[in-house]
């Protein structure tokens, strides 16, 4: 067996839920900017006492449920995540104790929005070479407790949330192919300044906001149409697949406008997009697990299926991955 195989998904949203009729409270915005410049409606926050393992340990037992799998079932466990709970140790170590795994390996990826996309190359890599024959891989994201609610260029489009899948040694493979990248010329692009090695946390530096994630919108939104299309192009034809041949198309979901010009371009019918950015704005590395776990929940993605997996974010860095469901 040389293959690989999703064999469980699961995800979880906290119960808080920021709507744009709140940020019209706090903010100069409006629901009707927020909706047709992001397609954004809802938001789901963490609770002050939820750090990101509280959400990936709720997201990986979701996926253990749905699997019929015991957390000793699961040899590796990864977590793609920028807001770990620590800058270290790990966030999937404490997830894994959490999850009474202790003794198994577990790390993070640090790749923000993209975090996913490389994680699902990772983690396919290791089993098809017989490093491990099942795989928990989580991406999660506390964005609310990184973002400065007094901006509204950027305070209107985060929150929080996982989504967790369960790898697993396969004689079909369906993991066909993977185009990732990343130029970090320019790392303020999109970035939290300090609290890193390079701007260790001062007075002066709390007192000017470095605590707080910054984006330049307008460049990165050319990047991530750009990236979602050259990155696809790429990852379909490494596995010898048509525009016409997929059957999902599973993005990032940073903003409406940025999936509708990618998949119009992709020539994929609005149908075939999977969307649920209106219910949780924009999650980075958690987008698209908890996409692919709804769909995969409400019955839409059937064997044979072929999914572009596609994201792109803060490194800046990208990628896309194709994928037969099984
Ligand atoms: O996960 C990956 C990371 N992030 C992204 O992918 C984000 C990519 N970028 C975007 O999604 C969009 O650039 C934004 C949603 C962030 C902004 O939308 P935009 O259409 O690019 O707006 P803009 O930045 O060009 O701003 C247009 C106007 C500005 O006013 P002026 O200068 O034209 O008077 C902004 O000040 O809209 C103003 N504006 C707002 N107005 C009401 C910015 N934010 C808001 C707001 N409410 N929340």
């Amino acid at each position: 067996m040389n293959g690989v195989k999703i064999s469980a998904v699961g995800h979880y949203a906290p119960a808080a839920i920021l709507t744009n009729e709140d940020l019209e409270k706090t903010l100069d915005t409006s629901d009707e900017w927020i909706t047709t410049r992001t397609g954004m409606k809802r938001r789901h926050i963490a609770s002050e006492d939820q750090a990101t393992s509280d959400l990936c340990i709720a997201a990986a037992r979701n996926a253990l449920r749905n699997g019929k799998l015991a957390s000793s079932d699961i040899d590796c466990y990864i977590v793609a995540t920028s807001t770990p709970d620590y800058a270290f140790p790990a966030t999937a170590c404490i997830v894994a104790a959490q999850l009474d795994a202790v003794g198994k390996p577990a790390f993070d990826m640090e790749i923000a929005c993209s975090g996913f996309i490389y994680g699902l190359t990772l983690a396919s890599s290791l089993i098809r070479a017989g490093v491990y024959s099942r795989v928990m891989l989580i991406g999660a994201e506390s964005l609310s407790k990184i973002v400065d609610r007094s901006d509204r260029s950027t305070a209107i489009l985060f929150g929080d949330g996982a989504g967790a899948v369960v790898l697993e040694a396969a004689a079909e493979n369906s993991f066909l192919s993977s185009e990732l990248g990343a130029d970090g010329r320019r790392p303020e692009t999109l970035c939290l300044l300090g609290g890193g090695s390079r701007r260790p946390f001062t007075a002066e530096s709390l007192e000017a906001g470095e605590q707080y994630l910054r984006m330049e919108g307008r460049e990165i939104f050319k990047f991530a149409v750009t990236k979602m299309i050259e990155s696809t192009g790429i990852a379909l034809q490494r596995a010898n697949l048509k525009k016409s041949d997929v059957s999902w198309l599973i993005p990032h979901q940073a903003n409406k406008r940025i999936i509708d010009a990618a998949a119009k371009y992709l020539e994929v019918p609005e149908e075939r997009v999977i969307v649920n950015i209106e219910e949780y704005g924009n999650t980075s590395a958690a987008s698209i697990p908890i996409a692919l776990s709804e769909a995969v929940t409400a019955g839409k993605i059937k064997a044979g299926d072929i999914i572009v997996f596609v994201g792109f974010g803060g490194g800046l860095s990208w990628g896309a991955v194709t994928w037969k469901w099984a």
